[in-house]
């Protein structure tokens, strides 16, 4: 099929590469001229695992092309996928206007029929206002389609490839048997095509992050409650995860959610139930938690530290919001370092892909090291925010012989207890025994 993808951020290229990779011919737009250029030479804008190879083999292959031409891109298309930014405007709600401003760029260009799709998480009812943008000035027929993504940072390109469920808002035949077609080869297991309306499928994207947000924030909970109880959440995270009405993943307790989506959505759903003057009691308390849980290793160490944090030195391992990505957006690491530099303390810092990212945002605040260990130098204590597997399995003489003492403060539970007792380490990690 011919697909034009319009937005080459996250999830356009993602979405623009995966199309490809099943033998659709895929142009990918954007206003961006020297981003165009860039991946026109071949070179990947944005760090996912696994892009690089399926980029590069249907850019040879000549599936995949890269343009700033819209009208050109969507002349042959049949499918026109929406992959624009939806920031949050001034008052917290979703800023459509490069979706509704694109919507209305294609609608004076087009002249035969288009499934126009919504990949960018868009608030109910966005689907009819770009349907209104097409009435209003075109008499071509457009069906535009609700389809909301299910990527993960980090694992993209596997999400799409084999999505546990494609979602398709439409109520038009045409366009339902369009995006049959193109869908079918990534859900030969038969995970489903669910087929509803409109606002429906607009609704179950923010449903399905607000979810996963409450779920983690609940097990953040019961983690605090672990630790002031003396129980041990490992222990009760396997035994409610075996159940499988709770289900085991999404129950790891941490430092709080951070990143792109589970933050912007939350507070959309949560702005959108107030416009129709429904107070979503429940996910305005995930957010307060969250905002809370954010900086909890704070409250440890002044805790530790007898509320005196002046003059000490930290080394802090991970800055992303997750492993395998560079996305420090809403990052707990940078709440951390915030508040550990109000308090006084300096802070040395380490993360195998954000470190750029990091110094583009709070520049000299903080000491960068070139690898995991140097951050260590004469520090009081290790702190850990992100659970990059390079930190898994550490050397933990080497840590001794660098660290003052032999602290931790451990974000992400990555060591097992009683080895960290053995070791001689004051090991403090989220809802278990210190
Ligand atoms: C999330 C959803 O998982 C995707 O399905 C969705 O498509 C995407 O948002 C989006 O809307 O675009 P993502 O933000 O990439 O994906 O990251 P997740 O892997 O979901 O992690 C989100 C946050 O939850 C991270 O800060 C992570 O550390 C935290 N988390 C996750 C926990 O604290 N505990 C867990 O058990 C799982």
């Amino acid at each position: 099929m011919k697909i034009a993808v319009v937005g080459t951020g996250y999830v356009g290229l993602v979405t623009g590469t995966c199309l490809a990779e099943t033998g659709n011919d895929v142009i990918c737009v954007d206003v961006n001229a020297s981003k165009v250029e860039k991946m026109q030479n071949g070179e990947v804008p944005i760090y996912e695992p696994g892009l690089d190879l399926l980029f590069h083999r249907n850019i040879e292959q000549g599936r995949l092309h890269f343009t700033t031409d819209l009208a050109s891109a969507i002349k042959e298309a049949q499918i026109i996928f929406m992959a624009l930014p939806t920031p949050p405007g001034g008052d917290g709600a979703a800023d459509l206007s490069y979706i509704l401003g694109a919507a209305g760029d294609i609608s004076k260009i087009i002249t035969d029929y288009k499934v126009i799709v919504n990949k960018s998480t868009v608030p109910v009812g966005t689907a009819d206002k770009v349907s209104a943008v097409f009435a209003q000035n075109t008499n071509v027929q457009v069906d535009v389609v609700s389809n909301p993504e299910f990527l993960r940072e980090g694992v993209a390109v596997d999400d799409f490839m084999k999505p546990d469920r494609v979602v398709i808002g439409t109520k038009s035949e045409r366009a339902k048997k369009l995006m049959s077609e193109l869908y079918g080869p990534y859900v030969r297991q038969g995970n489903p095509i669910l087929f509803m309306d409109e606002r429906s499928s607009e609704l179950t994207k923010y449903a399905a992050n607000s979810f996963l947000a409450t779920k983690i924030t609940f097990m953040n909970e019961v983690a605090n409650l672990c630790e002031l109880v003396g129980a041990d959440v490992d222990a009760v995270r396997r035994g409610i995860g075996s159940d499988e009405r709770i289900g085991k993943r999404f129950l790891f307790p941490g430092i709080g959610y951070g990143g792109s989506c589970f933050p912007k959505d939350v507070q959309a759903l949560v702005m959108a139930a107030n416009e129709t003057a429904y107070d979503f009691q429940i996910l305005k308390s995930v957010m307060e938690v969250n905002e809370r849980q954010k900086t909890i290793i704070v409250d440890k160490m002044l805790k530790y530290y007898k509320n005196d944090l002046q003059g000490k030195h930290f080394a802090l391992w991970g800055l992303a919001f997750k492993p395998e990505t560079d996305d420090i957006r809403e990052a707990p690491a940078l709440y951390i370092i915030k508040s550990l530099v109000a308090h006084g303390a300096t802070v040395t810092v380490f993360d195998p892909e954000a470190v750029e990212n990091v110094r583009n945002v709070i520049g000299d605040q903080v000491t960068y090291a070139e690898n995991m260990y140097d951050a260590l130098e004469n520090a009081d204590a290790l702190l850990i925010a992100t659970e990059w597997s390079v930190f898994r399995n550490p050397d933990f003489d080497k840590i001794d012989n660098l660290l003052k003492s032999k602290v931790i403060f451990d974000g992400r539970n990555l060591y097992d207890l009683q080895k960290m007792i053995d070791l001689g380490y004051y090991y403090n990690s989220v809802g278990r025994k210190k």
